[in-house]
């Protein structure tokens, strides 16, 4: 049988093959704990849901309202978290990114289609992390031909799209470990911190889209991860793929401890 060039990654598709060994021991981040660099603690095998990119909403087959997200940050944080051992979904918009090796790629474009996707993935999913920067308004008229310039300007009326991550909370187990990325131009923290009670999640990642420094198509960035608990580490500053490693240091570590 003809073999890809990378076997254990494919789209959409069941498993051709025997599941590969679910921990590589041992887990070493460059970014990671001690002098050794390795987990103070045995890993657990975890599955992990994650979201990536934008998504987009059109009014006619060529148009559409979207966002700058290239979906750098979660590609990032699905590698960290294959590379630690753990089974990763990845529920991505439209990004021009390769799939991580050994993870199972789900293509959506619109808001409805990653809820959809989502929500078949969230019940056996021990861990989702929710980096989608979903457009939040879609076109009320979906137009089936391309609109044609007349000269006159447009008005679009829109309607809000679902939020995905306070859906799937409503019908979370209280052993899943639920984390939304909060994208803010301003007041960061604040705001990040009133997104954990009104989405019903346990931990969200601070996430400044302010200017040419912010999240959106930059090689580095720097998150604050905030707990319903109390809870504050900041990550970074530092390149996606680093962050992306202590992001998933600091759940492994949270998941040991729960399962003590
Ligand atoms: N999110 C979602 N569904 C939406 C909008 C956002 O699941 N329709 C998720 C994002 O993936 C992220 C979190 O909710 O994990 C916060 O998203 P963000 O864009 O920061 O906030 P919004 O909920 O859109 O609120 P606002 O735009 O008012 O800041």
């Amino acid at each position: 049988m003809a073999r890809s060039a990378n076997p254990t990654s494919r789209q959409c598709q069941p498993y051709l093959e025997p599941v590969p060994p679910i921990l590589p021991y041992p887990l070493v981040f460059s970014g990671g704990f001690g002098q050794s660099g390795r987990l103070p603690f045995t890993p657990l095998a975890i599955r992990c849901l994650i979201t990536a990119g934008p998504t987009r909403e059109f009014f006619d087959p060529v148009r559409f309202v979207s966002n700058p997200s290239t979906g750098k940050m979660g590609f990032a944080i699905a590698a960290a978290a294959k590379a630690a051992g753990w089974t990763v979904d990845l529920v991505s918009g439209p990004v021009a990114l390769a799939e991580p090796a050994g993870v199972m790629l789900y293509p959506v474009v619109t808001a409805d289609e990653m809820l959809r996707q989502t929500d078949a993935l969230f019940g056996p999913c021990d861990v989702l992390i929710m980096t989608a920067a979903v457009s939040d308004w879609r076109p009320k008229v979906m137009h089936p031909q391309k609109l044609k310039k007349d000269g006159a300007g447009l008005t679009v009326e829109f309607e809000p799209v679902p939020d995905i991550l306070a859906t799937l909370a409503q019908r979370r187990r209280p052993d899943q470990l639920l984390v939304g990325f909060a994208a803010e131009t301003e007041n960061i923290e604040a705001n990040a911190l009133a997104k954990l009670d009104r989405k019903g999640i346990d931990l969200v990642a601070a996430n400044s889209v302010a200017g040419p420094d912010g999240a959106f198509g930059n090689e580095l960035n720097r998150l604050i991860l905030l707990g319903r608990d109390g809870f504050r580490q900041a990550l970074g500053p530092a390149t996606k793929t680093v962050v992306a490693q202590q992001l998933i240091s600091a759940l492994a570590t949270r998941l040991a401890a729960a399962a003590r």
